[in-house]
């Protein structure tokens, strides 16, 4: 899913950027002509720079604080003394902050949907079918529209015979609909289960029968999916469907589910409207929603949050996005089943901000699924919020940059030139990072790209997995925003750590979110302790309101992971290893499952290895293997092509092929005795330098399935496909 989101924005970018190929665009917006320009935006920085200078002191984001539970070092945000609970006091559950939001909003658009317009199917040249189609403008609903309509919906859940005893699934893609039927939910106690469209049907089943569902919330596109499953759950009564919009009727979605009642959307807000029931409110620490998470290995299991949870969670990102208000808008487009988009739309609620939906297939104009010449989501929309994920950025960036390279000449030129003045301004301070001189070259060159996202993007919420330093400066310059890097789980309810605007590093998850603290406890046998010099290091321990309260029906699990101290603080153990620099801020560094426990006792951190080893030219791709029945590490290794053909050139090797070439034992001594070197450098010890070594001949790539888009490893798989080869380097 991701790559498609990724492949089309970037597919999109360099349009874009094709476009602004001429010096007459150049020409048009630089009154000063091109040189003049630069002159001014160079020198009326420099000087501002100087007279700010005083300014660029660091401020302390994180300040140490004395918490119960186990002993470790301790930080809370910088600017709350105490935990902060509530977007206002009152919201203290999702419904209360829902009914209250749509109050003080009553008459503001909040969800907004695309109408379609037209759909066709277009047949490619091998057979294959295509459907297209386009858009019309956002149709919008208030507050105050949406608030009746979850109200309805509450009272017919009600009347179809919920109560507070059984629950309800949604599994669908993210829409409007999704939110309404969770706030019905809300509002009548009704605790909501989620599943990841992605996740598989044994998945499906396990979650469904486990939390004994008795109303399954779908769109019409799972709804095949769920049909086949129905006969195996023995509790499920009602499905519930969202009726498609431009699509032919839905009756003849109602095969093989003959024993259930099965009814739209609408048809359950009708009921409950000529059936009108109180609400039935919940408090603080009732279960709002039971979210199911695909765990590396095995069945998912189900995190139980709260409403306090939510809402904690929601109120504390509030306080670090600046001026969040009315006048935003905010492209939801993540699934919904994830906790990140979940807390960013409750974010949106409780400020005013307006919703529009859209999908990966229709984000921008050259979108799969969007009819050719009519218009993406976020060029209609023209967001000023956006949430994503790393590799969704990873690709753009790439997607950029790749064109920049095609083009060549003059536009490679002027891009490189603003990309580094650029990147020296905001790495040189805040100050540098939003001055005048980004807007100069905003309008030169950036622009362009700017519009690709609707040009409004203001800040940019990313949270899912480590955003690289390159990727988060690319977002910086090119879109002229800066990026909220979030850290947390599902199990803390997204909420943990958060970088603020104006922090101008790359790399850092920022200080720990007002909401929660977070503490490093010392890890003594994987080598990471809160003695350490420069930075105090160890397991990432997070205490406080976004914690959640433990794995659904899975005590076992839930006590390895969960533990709530003399105080009732909850704590949850992340399994992540950080580091605190000076100013308070968290940097990930590692993960316990990727350390190994050699045979005499000695830990690897395969990550760290990897990362000290990959400083050599040969190594294209490395994955370090390591375990407990060796005293040693091997390694795979795919090489630089490159400079391992010239290197047998110079010493006059010969080969065929680049795969007899990985195979010859020069090679293999050659690549071996540069690792070796890499890693004395780094100051790894003797067990962390791969005593065997592996060449293979094809790169690894997404498409291979062996990294990620990001182009991160994937262990298991890596392993799984050179299990023989691993065999061979203990043999
Ligand atoms: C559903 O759960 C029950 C226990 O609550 C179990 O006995 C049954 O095997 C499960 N069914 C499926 C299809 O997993
Ligand atoms: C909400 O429902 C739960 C059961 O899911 C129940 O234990 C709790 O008491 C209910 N809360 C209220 C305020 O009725």
């Amino acid at each position: 899913m991701a790559d498609t989101k990724g492949t089309s924005w970037s597919s999109q970018m360099m349009e874009k950027f094709a476009n602004c190929d001429s010096l007459e665009f150049l020409k048009r917006q630089c009154p000063y002509g091109v040189a003049g320009t630069v002159a001014i935006a160079v020198i009326i920085p420099l000087l501002l720079s100087v007279i700010f200078l005083g300014k660029k002191k660091g401020k302390q984001r994180g300040v140490p604080v004395q918490v119960g539970g186990e002993a470790g070092l301790a930080m809370r945000n910088g600017k709350f003394k105490e935990l902060v609970e509530v977007p206002w006091d009152g919201a203290s559950t999702v419904a209360a902050l829902f009914e209250q939001a749509c109050k003080k909003h009553e008459n503001h658009r909040f969800l907004g949907t695309r109408k379609v317009i037209d759909t066709e199917v277009i047949q490619a040249s091998d057979g294959r079918k295509f459907e297209k189609v386009h858009l019309g403008e956002y149709q919008w609903e208030t507050f105050g529209q949406v608030f009746n309509r979850a109200s309805n919906f509450a009272s017919g859940l009600v009347k179809l015979g919920h109560d507070v005893n059984t629950r309800v699934a949604i599994f669908s893609e993210t829409r409007a609909e999704w939110f309404i039927a969770l706030q019905g939910c809300l509002r009548q106690n009704v605790t909501i289960v989620t599943i990841y469209a992605s996740l598989g049907e044994d998945a499906l089943i396990h979650s469904l029968n486990e939390t004994k569902v008795s109303t399954l919330i779908c769109d019409s596109k799972q709804f095949k999916k769920a049909a086949s499953i129905v006969s195996k759950l023995e509790t499920l009564k009602n499905i519930i469907y969202f009726e498609e919009d431009g699509a032919s009727s839905d009756s003849g979605n109602r095969n093989g589910v003959s024993d259930l009642r099965v009814s739209s959307l609408y048809e359950v807000e009708k009921l409950g409207k000529d059936n009108p029931t109180d609400p039935r409110l919940p408090k603080k620490n009732d279960i709002a929603v039971i979210m199911y998470t695909s765990g590396s290995t095995g069945l998912p299991k189900g995190v139980m949050m709260t409403h306090g949870n939510i809402v904690a969670t929601a109120a504390a990102v509030m306080t670090v996005v600046p001026g969040l208000g009315r006048d935003d808008v905010y492209l939801a487009y993540l699934p919904l089943a994830h906790v990140l988009e979940l807390e960013a739309e409750t974010v949106m609620l409780a400020s005013g901000a307006a919703i529009g939906y859209g999908s990966t297939l229709t984000l921008t104009d050259t979108s799969n699924k969007i009819k050719k010449g009519t218009k993406g989501d976020v060029s209609v929309l023209q967001p000023t919020l956006m949430a994503a994920v790393p590799a969704i950025i990873d690709r753009v960036r790439d997607g950029v940059i790749k064109k920049v390279e095609e083009k060549g000449g003059y536009i490679k030129k002027l891009f490189n030139v603003a990309y580094k003045r650029r990147l020296t301004a905001v790495e040189g301070s805040w100050f540098g990072a939003w001055g005048l001189e980004k807007l100069l070259w905003d309008v030169i060159v950036f622009k362009k790209i700017q519009s690709v996202l609707g040009g409004r993007i203001r800040f940019m919420l990313c949270g899912g997995a480590p955003l690289s330093g390159e990727s988060q400066r690319f977002i910086n310059i090119c879109m002229g925003a800066p990026v909220g890097q979030g850290y947390g789980l599902t199990e803390t309810c997204a909420g943990a750590a958060f970088s603020e605007w104006d922090d101008i590093t790359v790399g850092r998850v920022g200080p720990p979110l007002p909401c929660c603290y977070i503490k490093l406890v010392s890890w003594e046998e994987g080598g990471y302790r809160t003695s350490d010099k420069p930075m105090p290091r160890g397991e990432i321990v997070i205490g406080g309101q976004s914690v959640t309260v433990g794995y659904f029906q899975n005590d076992e699990k839930t006590k390895e992971v969960y533990k709530v101290d003399e105080r009732g603080m909850g704590w949850f153990y992340t399994g992540d290893i950080g580091q605190y620099h000076a100013d308070g801020c968290l940097e990930i560094i590692d993960r316990k499952k990727d350390i190994v426990k050699l045979q005499h006792g000695e830990y690897i951190s395969l990550g760290k290895v990897e990362a000290a080893l990959m400083s050599s030219n040969y190594v294209g791709n490395i994955m370090v293997h390591a375990d407990p029945f060796h005293s040693y590490c091997v390694a795979l290794v795919v090489p630089s092509h490159t400079e391992l053909e010239k290197w047998a050139q110079e010493s006059g090797i010969q080969y065929k092929s680049l795969s007899e070439l990985c195979d010859k034992a020069e090679a293999i001594k050659e690549v071996q005795a540069s690792l070796s070197k890499v890693g004395k450098d780094a100051r790894l010890d003797k067990f962390e330098i791969p005593a065997k070594i592996k060449l293979l001949p094809d790169p690894w790539t997404p498409e291979s399935g062996l990294v990620t888009a990001a182009l991160k490893l994937k262990r298991e798989q890596v392993k799984a496909k050179f299990k023989d080869e691993l065999n061979k380097l203990y043999a």
